[in-house]
C-alpha cells in the first residue's frame, strides 16, 4: 500500500484560530478601512495567477461550459479579497455581456462578517453572497438543492491547507479526517462542466493530484505553472494550483 499523505496538526487546524484570525482582521479594517486583511500566498502570486488563469479561459473559450452568466463558489474565503479582486479585474477585461456572480463560504462567522463588512463598504455596486458554511459537515444546510451541482468555478486558496492541518477523525465520515472528505465533499457543487481551480503550498502537485484521485471522482484538467527551484536535484516550487474536473 502507498504511503499516507499527512501533516501535522496545528492550530491553523482550528476553528477558534480562525474566528481570532478574522475578528483581528476585522477590527484593523473598522480602524483603517485600506487595511482589508491578509493575501494568502501573495510572495508566490498566487492570486493574481490564479486570476489571469480564469480570464484567459474565459477569453479563448477554453472552460468546458459555454455560459455568460458564471457563477464562483469560493471555498474558505477568509477576507473575500479573492472574489473582490477576481470581480474588479473581470470588470476591466469585459464589458457587460457576461454577467458574473459571486458567492464565498467559510465555517468562520467572523471570516463571513468581515467580508460581507468590505462588500458593503467597498463593492457597493457588486452582489457579494457569504455564507457560514462548514464544508466538512455533510447536513450543512448550504448542502441543499439551491446549491448542489450550481457552480461554474469553485476556488480554493488555502483552504484544503488549512482542513488538512486537522487529524482529528470526522464521525459522520466513519472516522476520515477532513483532507480525505474535502475533495468529495466540495465536488457536490459542481456540475458536469465546472472547475475547481485549488491552489496549495502545503502539498506538491503530486500529493494534491493523489488526494483528490483517491477521494473523489475530480481528476486533473490543467494547472498554473510557477516558476521553480531545484534543491538537491529535486525540482520543486513553493505553490502549486491546480484544476480539477469531474471525471465524465
Ligand atoms: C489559509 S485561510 C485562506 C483564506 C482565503 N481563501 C484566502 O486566500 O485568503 C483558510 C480558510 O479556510 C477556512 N476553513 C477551514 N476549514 C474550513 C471548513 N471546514 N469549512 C469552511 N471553511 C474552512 C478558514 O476559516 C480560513 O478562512
Amino acid at each position: 500500500m502507498s504511503e499516507e499523505i499527512r501533516l501535522n496538526s496545528s492550530k491553523l487546524g482550528t476553528k477558534e484560530y480562525w474566528n481570532q484570525f478574522y475578528q483581528l482582521e476585522k477590527n484593523n479594517f473598522e480602524s483603517n478601512d485600506e487595511d482589508t486583511g491578509e493575501c494568502w500566498f501573495d510572495d508566490s502570486d498566487a492570486e493574481a495567477k490564479m486570476i489571469s488563469f480564469i480570464i484567459e479561459k474565459l477569453t479563448d473559450q477554453e472552460f468546458p461550459f459555454q455560459k455568460s452568466d458564471i457563477s464562483f463558489l469560493d471555498l474558505g474565503t477568509g477576507n473575500g479579497h479573492l472574489l473582490f479582486q477576481l470581480n474588479e479585474d473581470l470588470q476591466e477585461e469585459y464589458d457587460g455581456e457576461e454577467s458574473f456572480n459571486f458567492t464565498g463560504i467559510d465555517y468562520s462567522p467572523d471570516s463571513v462578517e468581515f467580508a460581507e463588512k468590505i462588500a458593503h463598504k467597498k463593492y457597493e455596486d457588486t452582489d457579494f453572497k457569504f455564507q457560514q458554511v462548514d464544508l466538512l459537515k455533510k447536513d450543512d444546510a448550504f448542502f441543499s438543492d439551491a446549491h448542489i451541482g450550481k457552480y461554474d468555478i469553485l476556488l480554493d486558496k488555502g483552504t484544503l491547507d488549512a482542513i488538512a492541518l486537522n487529524q482529528d477523525p470526522i464521525e459522520e465520515h466513519d472516522g476520515k479526517i477532513g483532507m480525505e472528505v474535502y475533495a468529495s465533499q466540495v465536488s457536490k457543487f459542481m456540475h458536469k462542466d465546472s472547475i475547481l481551480l485549488i491552489t496549495s503550498c502545503n502539498f506538491t502537485e503530486t500529493e494534491l493530484v493523489r488526494i483528490f484521485n483517491e477521494n473523489s471522482d475530480l481528476i486533473v484538467w490543467d494547472k498554473i505553472n510557477y516558476p521553480s527551484f531545484q534543491f538537491g536535484g529535486v525540482k520543486g516550487s513553493t505553490v502549486c494550483s491546480i484544476a480539477f474536473i469531474l471525471k465524465q
